[in-house]
């Protein structure tokens, strides 16, 4: 599958600045059927677009498009080298569901799906992923595990430390994770990691890495968010996004590469450290069934420690959910 970019006609507009029609035409080389066809989708796509009394066009406040060469050209050299392709959608289903759908299609690991918006993004336990276009993060990545699903317990709680990781190394201080899969600053999400998979004839896992974060998502978009939430913008400085998800991948790849030789025993101090719950009484959702207890951090394969009346207990991740006693 080819790169995939947003179009020129959005990359010249994305700089806020007012372009008159035969500028837009001439520096796009649309015809102006196709002009106004782009124009029409990007206000379906939710962007502001200012018509002024000359006719001239702008986005006001402009956008920060993800920038797939600066992106390529910002990597380390062994993200570059693990890194197999980098699609950049200017608006898909759900970058997770179109890495699923490619690897049927024999693609093959290292492929990363990148885009401006969802508009079905896929959270956990069925949930919607609230994704606007030109905002946030949305990134999977496919990588494939010869020993199948047993060898994977614990990675999502890896790629959690590598999100962590990339999030400190831009600047965003405060980050802890949550188990199974959660991207704290104090008691608000900024991001979500859900891990797809799809086992092929051979016996090999194929494992869809989707990560979600908040970068400066907008009043409007948020208002369909059913948890407390937070962005980057609101907690300090507004990120750029192509150095985000190059911090992200920075992280995500080279720990993929070495997951399969090393498990989870490899970033567990590192998660505990993180632990936004440590020693904190929790209870644990699953279905209709409660568990109350003390969370006491997590094993080498990533299962959860729980302190309850009948002694320590070990819980795995799955569809189950945990959160302060003080919140249910
Ligand atoms: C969660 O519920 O916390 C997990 C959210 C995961 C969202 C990301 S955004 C990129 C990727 N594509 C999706 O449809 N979902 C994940």
């Amino acid at each position: 599958m080819p790169p995939v970019s947003v179009s020129p006609l959005l990359t010249l507009l994305a700089d806020g600045r007012y372009y008159r029609v035969t500028e837009l035409l001439s520096a796009s080389g649309l015809d102006s059927a196709e002009l106004s066809r782009q124009l029409g989708e990007f206000a379906q796509w939710g962007i502001e677009l200012d018509v002024d009394s000359d006719q001239r066009y702008r986005i006001p406040g402009g956008l920060s498009l993800l920038d797939a060469a600066g992106v390529r050209s910002s990597l380390s050299p062994i993200a570059t080298q693990l890194l197999k392709s980098l699609q950049v959608h200017p608006v898909i289903d759900s970058t997770n569901a179109e890495l699923l759908r490619q690897a049927g299609q024999g693609i093959s690991e290292g492929t990363v799906c990148t885009a401006e918006q969802q508009t079905a993004g896929r959270g956990r336990r069925g949930r919607q992923w609230v994704s606007p276009f030109g905002r946030n993060i949305y990134l999977s990545v496919l990588w494939e595990f010869a020993a199948g699903p047993s060898a994977l317990e614990g990675l999502s709680l890896a790629v959690g430390v590598a999100v962590a990781r990339a999030l400190s190394n831009c600047g965003v201080d405060n980050v802890r994770l949550k188990w199974p899969n959660d991207v704290f600053i104090g008691d608000a999400k900024l991001g979500g990691i859900l891990l797809e998979m799809k086992s092929n004839a051979e016996g090999v896992c194929q494992v869809v890495v989707g990560v979600g974060i908040n970068v400066a998502m907008p009043e409007e978009a948020s208002a369909a968010i059913d948890q407390p939430w937070v962005d980057i913008a609101r907690d300090g400085e507004m990120a750029d996004r192509s150095r985000l998800l190059a911090a992200l991948l920075d992280e995500l790849l080279p720990m993929l590469a070495q997951y399969e030789s090393n498990g989870f025993a490899r970033w567990r101090e590192e998660w505990l450290a993180l632990d936004a719950y440590a020693g904190q009484p929790v209870v644990l959702i699953s279905g209709d069934q409660r568990q109350e207890g003390i969370a006491q951090g997590v094993d080498e394969t990533g299962a959860l420690r729980l302190e309850t009346p009948a002694g320590l207990e070990l819980f795995f991740g799955g569809e189950v959910s945990m959160r302060p006693v003080r919140n249910t």
